[in-house]
C-alpha cells in the first residue's frame, strides 16, 4: 500500500516527466526547422526515453496498489535563439528534474517508505547520466562558438543516438 503523500509526489513526478517529453517533442520540431536533423533526432529519442520513465513511474505506482492520476500539461516553448539555447535549457531543465527526484526521496525518506526510497535509486543514477550527457554538448558547442562547420559536425554526431530502454518498459 502506498502512502498518499508519496502517491501524490510520484503523480507529480508523472507529469514532470511528461512535460519533458512534451518539451523533448518541442525542441525536436525546432531543431528540424532550424536544418538540424541530428538534433532533432536526439531530441526525439529524449522524447521517447522520458516516456519510458512516465511508465516506470507509473508500473510503481500500479504496483503498490495505488492511483495514477494524470494532470493537464503545460505547453512547451515552441522556439529558441540559437542551437545552444536549445541545449542549455534542456540541460537547466535536466537540473530541475534532479532537484525533483531529490525532493522526492525525502518524502518518501519522511514516512519510512524504503521501498520507494530503494525505487528512487535507479532514477538518482539516471539523472547523473541525463546532465551529464547533456552538458556535453553544450561544452561541445560553447567550443565551436558559430562556426557553421562544427554545428554541422556536432550535428552529425547527434544523429548517432541509439533508443536505450529501461527494461521493462516500452517492450524493452
Ligand atoms: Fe526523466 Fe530527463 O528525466
Amino acid at each position: 500500500m502506498l502512502n498518499a503523500k508519496v502517491e501524490k509526489a510520484i503523480n507529480d513526478q508523472i507529469n514532470a516527466e511528461l512535460y519533458s517529453s512534451y518539451l523533448y517533442v518541442a525542441m525536436s520540431n525546432h531543431c528540424s526547422q532550424i536544418n538540424l536533423p541530428g538534433a532533432a533526432h536526439w531530441m526525439r529519442m529524449q522524447a521517447v526515453e522520458e516516456l519510458t520513465h512516465v511508465s516506470k513511474f507509473s508500473d510503481y505506482i500500479n504496483d503498490r496498489q495505488g492511483t495514477v492520476t494524470l494532470g493537464a500539461i503545460d505547453a512547451p516553448p515552441s522556439s529558441w535563439d540559437s542551437p545552444i539555447a536549445i541545449f542549455e535549457e534542456s540541460y537547466n531543465h535536466e537540473v530541475m528534474v534532479s532537484g525533483m527526484i531529490n525532493a522526492l526521496v525525502d518524502v518518501a525518506m519522511s514516512v519510512s517508505d524504503h521501498a520507494t526510497v530503494n525505487f528512487l535509486q535507479w532514477f538518482v543514477g539516471e539523472q547523473v547520466e541525463e546532465e551529464a550527457s547533456v552538458d556535453e554538448i553544450v561544452q561541445k558547442l560553447k567550443l565551436v562558438g558559430q562556426a557553421d562547420g562544427g554545428i554541422f559536425m556536432i550535428d552529425r554526431e547527434l544523429a548517432g543516438r541509439a533508443l536505450t530502454l529501461p527494461p521493462g518498459t516500452l517492450g524493452a
